[in-house]
This record gives structure tokens, C-alpha cells and sequence, in this order.
């Protein structure tokens, strides 16, 4: 295939900003001889329990495991039912399997795209254990509805709060309250370790579980005691990678305002004639992980993604509803069960969004897109 001539640089759907102190300071970790789990794993733990107002977190190398340590941490095993979107990461269902319990989907709201809470509550069993809601692009859900669904029935709630690093509700940081909540520093995330994961504790007392639970199931004791007593993974995080954690949450509060700026712009430009959805103009919780336009019908997503991919843009999918995938559909799940998720994993599109974008990267996919869509 002949590589199209592109007036400008190729502009892929995100990146991750990493300063140069960053780079020199994974390179002291390289040098210093102490390159897996140690002390820039703690001092990152100690950043992000602080940014949480003191809530116990600890660091994994993903946020998968962070989401399946916190259904375990909840007491979530075979038997048991765990109600989720199924309009997200594929991961978000995959962790409950991996427990031994079976994942039930409940559609979203086509407003927000994210869970609707009226439709989790008549899904609600004798054996639903927990919740786990997913803020879609950094848009949190309503945690006060959530938390009062889940308290009438007595269930847990795993926050899969991968993308919602930053973003707050009524005010509160997402993290800083709640039940468990995991977060994903994955290369794509508005903060990044590469890979790597978070997951913040309600409570001080499930600690040693939970690093039982991220290391071999291991207690070391004095100088030389170790003990057993449970089945524990390896999803420790590298001191690599927590460096490269440490260098980007001081940018965090600025990568937001950055985000929200891009978001206000795809608003004022974007052309409303096209027939797109919109995402809610959230700029109060948000931290605009990602802008996501959901395509009219008579258009059709792959025709779009390759002319902007012409036209020098990246387009993200994100994501197709899972319940449609062999896995899920093996369990039983079928098309037409959620209306809402189907059409919108059908014809979402993410379009580029990151820190380091320029205001006129905007007007060009606005442009690009007017020109693809017509
Ligand atoms: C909503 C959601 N849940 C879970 C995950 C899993 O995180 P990770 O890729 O760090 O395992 C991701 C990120 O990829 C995600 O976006």
C-alpha cells in the first residue's frame, strides 16, 4: 500500500504527556539498582492516598487486577451476581468470571452512556453481591443514586473508576469516598504508568488481604519469617513504573483543565447538523477521559474511521457492547437485550483528546469530520 502524502503530522486519538524529569527519573530507578516493587511503589501510594484524602490505596500492574483484588476483598465468589454496564472494557465483566461469579448487564442511559441505576435496581436478586459501575470517559456516575441503591439492598460497589481519575462528584474527587474504587494508569488514562492500577481501601483493616492478595498470598514477619495463608496473585507494580506515576500526578489538576478546554472547543465547533450525539457538557465532574460522538444511523462507523484516518486523525472505539461478544453470548446473553448499549457500541467514535493537543487540532477534526460525515 502507498503511504498518502499528509499535509500535517498524524493525529492519533490520544498520547500521554511525560516530562523530562519524568524520563531522567525513571533512569535514576534504572541506575539505581532497585528497579521492581520498592520504594517509588510506597512514595506513589502515599501520593495517591493523599490526593484521596488518606484513604488506604495500594498499586497493582493493572487495573483489571485492582477490579478483581477489590470483588475478592468483597467477599465476591461463586454464587454470587455482580451487576455491571455493559457498555465498557471488556475487563469490567471478564474480572467477575474470574471470581467464579457471573456478571449481570443491565442497559445504560443514552444520555449519560453509563449504567442506569433505575434498571440496576429491578435486576437486583437474592444473590446479587455487588455493583460495579463504569464512568465512560471520565464521566462519573451519580454516586449519590448509586450508593443509595446499593445501601437498600446491602451490596458492595467496585467503582471501575479506570477513567475517572480526576473527575468528581457534588464536589468529592472520585476516590476520596465510597466503597472500593479501582483505577487504571494503562499508557491511554489522563494519568499513566504505562501499565498499573490502583485500588483505594474503605477501610485500613483490609490492607494486609489485599497485599496478601497482590503478592503470592505472602506475610513476611522479623527478619527472616513468611506465612501462606491465602491464594495470592503477581501484580505488584514496578518502581519503573511507579516513577513514571510520581512524575505525572503533579500534572493531573493541569491535564484536566487542559482536557476540559479541548472538550469546550469540540462544543463550540462542532457541526450539529451532522445528526452526531454529543456527550453531556459536564464541565463540573468530567475529566473528559475521552469526547465520544455517537454517529446518526445512516452513517456508517468503519467508512468514518478510515476517511479520518485519510485526513491524518486517529479514531478511537470505545466500546462495542459486550454482551454481543462469543464469551458473554456463551452465558446467554443476546442482541435486542439492551437497546441503548447495542446502538451506541455500534456507532460510538472517540475523537482525539489529550493534554497536549492543540486548539486547532480541534478545528481540523472538526473539519475532517464534517467532510467525512457529509
Ligand atoms: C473502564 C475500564 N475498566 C477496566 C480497565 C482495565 O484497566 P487495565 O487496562 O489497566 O487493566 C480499563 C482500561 O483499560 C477501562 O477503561
Amino acid at each position: 500500500m502507498v503511504a498518502r502524502p499528509m499535509s500535517k503530522e498524524f493525529l492519533p486519538f490520544t498520547r500521554p504527556s511525560i516530562d523530562d524529569a519524568t524520563i531522567a527519573g525513571v533512569a535514576e530507578v534504572l541506575r539505581s539498582g532497585w528497579i521492581t516493587s520498592g520504594p517509588q511503589v510506597k512514595a506513589f501510594e502515599a501520593e495517591l492516598s493523599k490526593l484521596f484524602g488518606g484513604r488506604p490505596v495500594r498499586a497493582f500492574n493493572s487495573g483489571t487486577i485492582t477490579l478483581e483484588v477489590g470483588l475478592r476483598l468483597a467477599g465476591v465468589g461463586p454464587g454470587d451476581e455482580v451487576i455491571t454496564t455493559p457498555l465498557s472494557w471488556v475487563a469490567t465483566a471478564n474480572v467477575v468470571q474470574e471470581v467464579g461469579a457471573r456478571p449481570v448487564f443491565v442497559d445504560v442511559d443514552p444520555r449519560t452512556r453509563n449504567i442506569d441505576l433505575g434498571e440496576v435496581e429491578k435486576a437486583v436478586t437474592n444473590r446479587t453481591k455487588a455493583i460495579i459501575p463504569v464512568d465512560l470517559a471520565g464521566l462519573p456516575v451519580d454516586r449519590d443514586r448509586l450508593y443509595a441503591v446499593a445501601g437498600k439492598s446491602k451490596l458492595r460497589i467496585i467503582e471501575d473508576a479506570a477513567q475517572s481519575i480526576g473527575a468528581s462528584w457534588g464536589g468529592r474527587l472520585i476516590g476520596s469516598f465510597g466503597d472500593l474504587v479501582s483505577f487504571s494508569f494503562h499508557a491511554n488514562k489522563n494519568i499513566t504508568t504505562a501499565e498499573g492500577g490502583a485500588l483505594v481501601l474503605p477501610s485500613e483493616e483490609l490492607v494486609p488481604l489485599c497485599e496478601k492478595l497482590r503478592f503470592q498470598g505472602v506475610t513476611r514477619s522479623g527478619e527472616d519469617g513468611m506465612e501462606v495463608d491465602v491464594l495470592g496473585g503477581k501484580a505488584n507494580l514496578t518502581d519503573l513504573a511507579a516513577r513514571i506515576g510520581l512524575g505525572q500526578l503533579p500534572h493531573l489538576n493541569e491535564f484536566t483543565a487542559r482536557r476540559r478546554e479541548l472538550a469546550r472547543r469540540y462544543f463550540s465547533l462542532w457541526d450539529r447538523t451532522l445528526g452526531c450525539e454529543l456527550p453531556p457538557e459536564d464541565f463540573e465532574n468530567s475529566n473528559w477521559h475521552m469526547f465520544q460522538v455517537v454517529l446518526p444511523a445512516r452513517a456508517e462507523r468503519a467508512v468514518f474511521i478510515r476517511r479520518m484516518r485519510e485526513a491524518g486523525i486517529g479514531i478511537g472505539v470505545h466500546y462495542p457492547a459486550m454482551h454481543l461478544f462469543a464469551l458473554y453470548r456463551a452465558l446467554g446473553w443476546r442482541a435486542g437485550q439492551f437497546p441503548h448499549a447495542e446502538r451506541i457500541g455500534r456507532s460510538i467514535a472517540t475523537l482525539p483528546l489529550f493534554p497536549a493537543m492543540k486548539d486547532d487540532d480541534v478545528d481540523r477534526v472538526c473539519k475532517a469530520a464534517r467532510e467525512a460525515l457529509k
